[in-house]
Parts: C-alpha cells; structure tokens; sequence
C-alpha cells in the first residue's frame, strides 16, 4: 500500500504543531520537516518521536530537500511572521523569495506534489506557487480562511451557546485585514442564523456583528502578545487538510484556490467553501451571497489580485 509523504517545510511554531497534528490526523504518513536551520527541525523531530511513543506510531523526521523527492503533499510554513505594526501583506516579498526558493528545490523532485501554503500572505503566495509551478489549480491551496472560520465558529459557539460543530458559518476572501464573512448562509442546528436567533431568544444586531468581524481579524495579535505566535489553529487547519487529501474524503473546508474569476476579478486566490480530496481543493458550488457580502468580496478579491502582482513583477 502507498504510504503518504507530507513534507513540511518550515519546522518553527506553525511547522512543528502541523507535524504533531498531521501524524495524530494521519497516523500511515511518513512525515518530513525541512528547514534552512537543520538542528530546528532535528529538535522537532526528536520532540515529535517521544510524542509518537505514547501513541505507538511514529512517522516524522527530519529531512532535507532531497528527501522530498516524491512527496504527495507539501506544506510551506516558512518564513517570516507578522510583527507588531505590521500587516500579513507586509511579509508579501520576504516570503515570496523563501517560497519561490522552496517551490523551485521541490518541484523536480516531487512534480506531483500537492501544495498547501500556510506562509502569510498565504493567498498570494498560494498564487505566486501555482504561477510558477504551471500546474493544475487544484493543487496548489492556501490554507486561506480555514483558521479564520474556526475563530468564527469558536466566538458564535461561546456567544450562541452551542458547540461549534453545530453552526454553519464561514469566511470568505483574504486570509487578512479584508475577510468577510458569510452572515446570510450562516445556519446553526440546521436553521438559517436568524431563525435560529429568533427562536433562540437571542440577538446579533450589526453592531454585534461588526464586533465579531474585527475579532475574527484581529485574533493573530491578541495570541502573539500573550505568546509570540499563533501555532495550533493553524496547525489542524494544515492536518485536516493533509488528512482530507489523503483519505480522498471530500472534507468542506473554507481555503484559497486560484479561481478564473471571483466577483469580476479573474484569476485570484481567495477562499471559499472547497471541497478537499485527492485531487486537491475543488469550488464545487459558488456561495449565495448578498449584496453587501459581494461587494465585500470583490473588495478583498481586488486586494489578493493587488498583492499578487506586486509580488509576481518582482519574483
Ligand atoms: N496562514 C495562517 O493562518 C498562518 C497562521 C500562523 C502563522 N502563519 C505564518 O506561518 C509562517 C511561519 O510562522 P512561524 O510562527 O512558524 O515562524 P517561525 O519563525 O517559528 O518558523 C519559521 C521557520 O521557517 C524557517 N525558514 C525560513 N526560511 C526558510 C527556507 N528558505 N527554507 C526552509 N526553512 C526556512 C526558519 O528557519 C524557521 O524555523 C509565517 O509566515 C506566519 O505568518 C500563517
């Protein structure tokens, strides 16, 4: 039987929780951490190993870029992170010179690998991979909002009372400042959010509403102030990822993909409820969104779009 090999690159806070998260997810794996700095991602490894004891299966190590070769996923998490001040876009040519250095070492020796791309700004970058790799759209995915809608979904379920699994919610567009999220399809326990509210006796007026926008957006620096980096969202968005594309198992999640046209703007990567399986990431169905939804979009579409050219007339 074909054992999966998922290399991580990037073996720092994001890189070294998505190993943990990745083996837990997938146990079959053979998973590779690479890094510019070998002993970081021999120390993960080593960590990673006495965690692996406990569970009776192993399956990380650490690797260098040769040892990518024929790998059926890689994971880009390396680079800089964003600094107080700074948005993720602000990273844009920093990291688009690490991962234009990565995607070029791998791509001979894995041409069928499929890419997620964690690095910010993760949706231009993702652009700037599937760019430069020429290969099919599917492949390469940004792990785009998927973090975004679990921070949503983890403030509804604490002011809504219910536990996350049960609401319906996502958000859409740029993994950044321009994130939307999508209120009008919003559903918890199989009722739309307003019926929901109304039965519920609850209430979630525009300000209210706003508030969890900005809370959404604004959840990175409340974790970097309190512990220098935000890891483990990021790190099951990452494993849920690898897991769906391992197990062909057609998991919806809200991640990038560069798509011929959202909104009017053509080719952008920006998320959308995907459909994740072998093949990669997939928009099955284009979301019904409202007006002010659509302009939202369109307004974060032009920005991905935006930074990706900026980054593409340097790289
Ligand atoms: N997409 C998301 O939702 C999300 C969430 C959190 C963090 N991030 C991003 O993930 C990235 C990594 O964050 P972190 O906290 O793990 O940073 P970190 O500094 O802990 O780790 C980054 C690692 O990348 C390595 N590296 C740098 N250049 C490299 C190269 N050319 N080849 C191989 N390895 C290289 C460094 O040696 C370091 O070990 C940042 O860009 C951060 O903004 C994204």
């Amino acid at each position: 039987m074909h054992r999966a090999k998922i290399v991580i690159v990037g073996a720092g806070a994001v890189g070294g929780a998505a190993a943990l998260f990745t083996a837990a997810a997938v146990p079959s794996a053979n998973i590779v951490l690479v890094d510019m700095e070998p002993v970081r991602a021999q120390a993960q490894a080593l960590d990673l190993a006495h965690a692996s004891a406990f569970w009776g299966h192993g399956g990380v190590k650490a690797g260098d870029f040769d040892d990518a070769r024929e790998a059926d996923i890689v994971v880009v998490a390396a680079g800089l992170g964003v600094k107080p001040g700074q948005t993720r876009l602000d990273l844009a040519h920093a990291n688009a010179a690490i991962l234009c250095d990565i995607v070029d070492r791998i791509d001979a020796q894995a041409p069928q690998a499929i890419y997620v791309i964690a690095t910010n700004p993760c949706d231009p970058l993702a652009a700037v991979a599937h760019h430069r790799l020429a290969c099919a759209r599917e492949r390469v995915i940004s792990t785009g909002t998927s973090l975004d809608t679990a921070r949503l979904r983890a403030l509804l379920a604490e002011r809504l009372g219910v536990v996350a699994p049960a609401i319906e919610a996502y958000v859409l567009g740029e993994h950044g400042e321009s994130a939307v999220i999508h209120w009008s399809g919003a559903s918890v326990a199989g009722m739309p959010l307003e019926l929901f509210l109304k039965r519920a006796g609850k209430e979630l007026g525009s300000a209210s509403r706003a508030l969890v926008l900005r809370s959404v957006v604004e959840a990175a620096k409340q974790i970097k102030e309190g512990k220098g980096a935000t890891q483990y969202g990021i790190a099951i968005a990452v494993a849920r990822i690898c897991q769906a594309i391992v197990h062909d198992s057609n998991l919806i999640l809200s991640v990038g993909l560069v798509l011929s046209e959202v909104e009017g703007v053509p080719e952008v990567c920006v998320s959308l409820p995907m459909v994740l399986n072998a093949t990669g990431a997939n928009l099955l169905a284009y979301p019904q969104l409202d007006d002010s939804e659509r302009s939202a979009l369109q307004h974060s579409a032009c920005i991905v779009k935006k930074a990706t050219e900026d980054i593409l007339a340097r790289h």
